[in-house]
């Protein structure tokens, strides 16, 4: 199970996690079990859903046998992330079985993008399922569950875009897991590329208020936070409405966020490079709690291919946008998304993604073959890429990809990095912290320093992390 760490690092529809939480009411104690799939926004709405459901009395499960409520939200990105609900969803009619043999009842909810995708269509693939809840619906939660609760559950569904903003609803974060916190501040997308089901699974893109953020990122940083991640399908677009009444962008927020005492790093992800505005450059030159990586989505590095994809930028574009970054923050590292065998991809064009990939020189990438999803433009071309194809440009790119993520981790050698003491390591008395760069860096340090900033001389790498050792006597 990765950890809210390797969550961060890994891409939407591979990350899974599980998220519990405790309360009681009128002496009724009742059990919930969340599974996560797909994005750091799943992530974060799992946790809200688990802080909407407090008050109905719902506590800890940490195995699904021994919950009342079975809640999977999930990833609808690629067609493996869907299907993967599927066979989960198989496992939870046996034990839903099982548990009815014994008088007992299981409520299993399906939410998140596939309930968004498929509605009552999962219903009819799987019969053990109670309630299909969209991600603009969680905070119809509570009386849904409720509902389900009294009728043993009926199927009901609850999938479509309703007018209310969603976040006038939902409780504000009450804590965070750790020292590190996922904040969504944008939710949605207008951008429609070919091959993407975000804009019609998360609907159209919304900015919440400024005021609701700084609210809710207070009471984080009160809650042990020092690390905050700004979330969004386009967090980048974010146009919130301001205290003043004026629209407030990224760069606004973030430097409003970095005068909150004992907030000591800001991250934002996912950012599209469209909508890297001179203001937003501007902030990481200026704001120094603001990291220096960025995660900035490319896609594929032919002109030919980013029209196809409707992604509304050139390589050129892409490259500029990079220039203006790294001269605004010369230590800035970035990580990136690529998708093979897009329709109408060529050799040729695939070529251009590894000279693209070659030049930048990402600290990290993920790399995706196309998966064809349902109602998307790309999915009904007739120029689709043989898999055979795919596969061997998936490999050729990943072989580059490590190659560049090992160099980068291994150019830290004998640096001194400031390091976030994140949690307890696999072994006793070491730590696992997060080094600027999103990298894991395993140190021996007791637990007690969880929390704490260090200055760390990175002593050895590898292709996924870093270990190294206190360096006290450095300022940082
Ligand atoms: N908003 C971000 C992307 C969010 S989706 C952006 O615009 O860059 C996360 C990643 O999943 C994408 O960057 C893309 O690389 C991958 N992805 C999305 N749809 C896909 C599909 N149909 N097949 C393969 N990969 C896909
Ligand atoms: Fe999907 Fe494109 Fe929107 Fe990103 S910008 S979420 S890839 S439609
Ligand atoms: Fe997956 Fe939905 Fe996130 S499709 S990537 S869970 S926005």
């Amino acid at each position: 199970m990765p950890s809210p760490a390797s969550c961060l690092r890994s891409r939407s529809g591979g990350a899974m996690t599980r998220s519990t939480i405790t309360s009681t009411e009128n002496g009724v104690t009742r059990r919930v079990y969340v599974k996560t799939y797909g994005c750091q926004m799943n992530v974060y709405d799992s946790m809200r859903m688990a802080d909407l459901l407090a008050p109905l009395g719902f506590s800890k499960a940490e195995r699904p046998q021994d919950a009342d409520l079975v809640i999977l939200n999930t990833c609808h990105i690629r067609e493996k992330a869907s299907e993967k609900v599927y066979s989960e969803l198989g496992v939870m009619r046996r034990l839903k079985t099982a548990k009815a043999e014994r008088g007992a009842r299981m409520i299993v909810a399906v939410t998140g993008c596939v309930a968004q995708a498929e509605g009552a269509e999962i219903i009819h693939r799987a019969r053990c399922v109670d309630l299909v809840v969209g991600p603009q619906n969680y905070h119809r939660l509570p009386e849904l569950v409720a509902k389900a609760l009294r009728a043993g559950g009926d199927g009901m569904i609850e999938t479509n875009f309703p007018t209310e903003p969603k976040f006038d609803f939902l409780p504000k974060a009450v804590a965070p897991e750790g020292v590190t916190a996922f904040l969504t501040i944008q939710e949605g997308c207008d951008k429609f590329c070919s091959f993407c089901v975000v804009p019609y699974t998360r609907g159209a893109e919304y900015s919440r208020p400024a005021m609701q953020i700084l609210g809710e990122a207070r009471q984080l940083v009160r809650g042990g936070a020092r690390e905050i991640t700004l979330l969004g399908q386009n967090v980048n677009a974010y146009h919130g409405e301001g205290p003043d009444g004026r629209v407030w962008t990224l760069g606004e927020l973030i430097r409003r966020l970095a005068e909150l005492p004992g907030l000591a790093r800001i991250r934002y992800t996912t950012s599209h490079p469209r909508d890297v505005d001179d203001d937003l450059v501007a902030a990481h030159r200026e704001v120094p709690q603001l990291m220096p990586f960025l995660h900035l989505p490319v896609q594929s590095g032919s002109d030919r291919v980013l029209a196809i994809m409707n992604r509304r930028y050139t390589t050129y574009e892409y490259r500029r946008t990079v220039e203006r970054l790294r001269s605004a923050r010369s230590d800035l590292a970035l990580s990136t998304d690529l998708i093979v065998g897009h329709p109408g991809e060529k050799d040729e064009d695939f070529r251009d993604t590894l000279d693209l990939v070659g030049e930048i020189q990402f600290a990290q990438a993920f790399s995706f073959k196309y998966s064809p999803r349902p109602g998307t433009p790309a999915a009904s071309a007739a120029n689709q890429v043989p898999e055979q194809a795919k596969s061997e440009r998936l490999a050729a790119l990943q072989t580059l990809i490590v190659t560049q993520q090992r160099e980068f981790n291994l150019s830290c050698i004998g640096r001194v990095l400031p390091v976030l003491f994140a949690k307890a390591g696999k072994h006793e008395g070491q730590i696992v912290g997060r080094s600027p760069y999103l990298q894991s860096v395993h140190i021996a340090a007791p637990r007690y320093r969880i929390g704490e900033i260090a200055p760390v001389r990175i002593t050895a790498a590898s292709t996924n992390s870093l270990s190294g050792a206190i360096a006290e006597a450095f300022a940082i």
